[in-house]
């Protein structure tokens, strides 16, 4: 049987990079799939080939600020395909301009992306929760980020808004586990989707890659598999976490490269 077979599932923000591939993963393994997406044309060719693959899927206009059409988009899922067994809560937003460090950075702009990144993932949880305790369980996921554990330079709110999804997942997990539902969240680390190859320079990604404990970058099929594992029931017992999917980035010890140095100068 398939991995997600008959399950019906939500994904926000499924028209490219890492909710694109989670989609077409899913629906490869059985499940009938809503994507939702600011950009509809983009969510209409992604329905078309999972359909050309023999895949089942809709698509829907969703924006993730809004509380109402986040509702909409739920309620789409359930009129369409009869439930909602899995949310997968991935939009998120970062603004290399605006969100700056804490002295410099836009208010308007971490107003605005502590709405997109963090309360998108609240309203999802919030209105398909209900419909999950009805069927009896279900399975929501998150994406969070490495950089709501990792501090940088810049990027003040979408590190901050990250760590919060982090832990809304804990919040969810222990909230309702007795309904059966499951709350994860996957953190990726740098994932070389369209958006992240068109504004990072090669150099970036290169700095990238010299840091991973692994001798590539990652790809949204890198998370598109977590976030399958975490909706089928392979994952049953595992509730309130959140797997780091980073190539091994942040795993070592910072002064490594120092250290290396200092050894082979004592071993000259
Ligand atoms: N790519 C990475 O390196 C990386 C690393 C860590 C975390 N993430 C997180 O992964 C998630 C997906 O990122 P991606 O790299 O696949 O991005 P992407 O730009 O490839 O895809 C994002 C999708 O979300 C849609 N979208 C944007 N704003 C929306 C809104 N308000 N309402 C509805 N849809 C909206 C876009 O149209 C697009 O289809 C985000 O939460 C991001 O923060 C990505």
């Amino acid at each position: 049987m398939a991995r997600v077979e008959g399950k019906v599932a939500l994904i926000t923000g499924g028209a490219s990079g890492i909710g694109l591939s989670s989609a077409q993963l899913l629906a490869k393994e059985g499940a009938k799939v809503v994507i939702g997406d600011f950009n509809l044309e983009g969510a209409k060719e992604a329905v078309k080939a999972i359909e050309k693959d023999g895949g089942v899927a809709s698509a829907i206009f969703l924006d993730a600020s809004v509380e109402e059409s986040i509702k909409e988009a739920v309620e789409f899922t359930v009129n369409t395909y009869g439930k909602i067994d899995i949310l997968f809560n991935n939009v998120g937003l970062t603004n290399l301009k605006k969100d700056l460090d804490v002295v410099n950075m836009d208010l308007d702009e971490w107003d605005r992306l502590m709405n997109v990144n963090m309360k998108s993932v609240l309203l999802g949880s919030r209105f398909a929760i209900p419909y999950m305790q009805k069927a009896g369980g279900g399975s929501i996921i998150n994406t969070a980020s490495m950089a709501g554990f990792a501090s940088d330079a810049i990027r003040t709110a979408y590190g901050a808004s990250k760590a919060a999804v982090v832990h809304l997942t804990s919040y969810i997990a222990t909230q309702y586990g007795k309904d059966r539902i499951r709350c994860n969240a996957v953190a990726p680390g740098l994932i070389l989707t369209p958006a992240a190859e068109q504004n990072l320079p090669k150099e970036v990604q290169d700095i990238f890659l010299k840091y991973n404990a692994l001798p590539y970058n990652g790809e949204p099929e890198d998370i598109g598999y977590t976030v399958l594992f975490l909706a089928s029931d392979e994952s049953k017992y595992i509730t309130g976490q959140t797997i780091k999917v980073e190539g091994g980035h942040y795993i070592g010890n910072p002064s490594i490269g120092d250290f290396n140095d200092f050894m082979k100068k004592a071993q000259a």
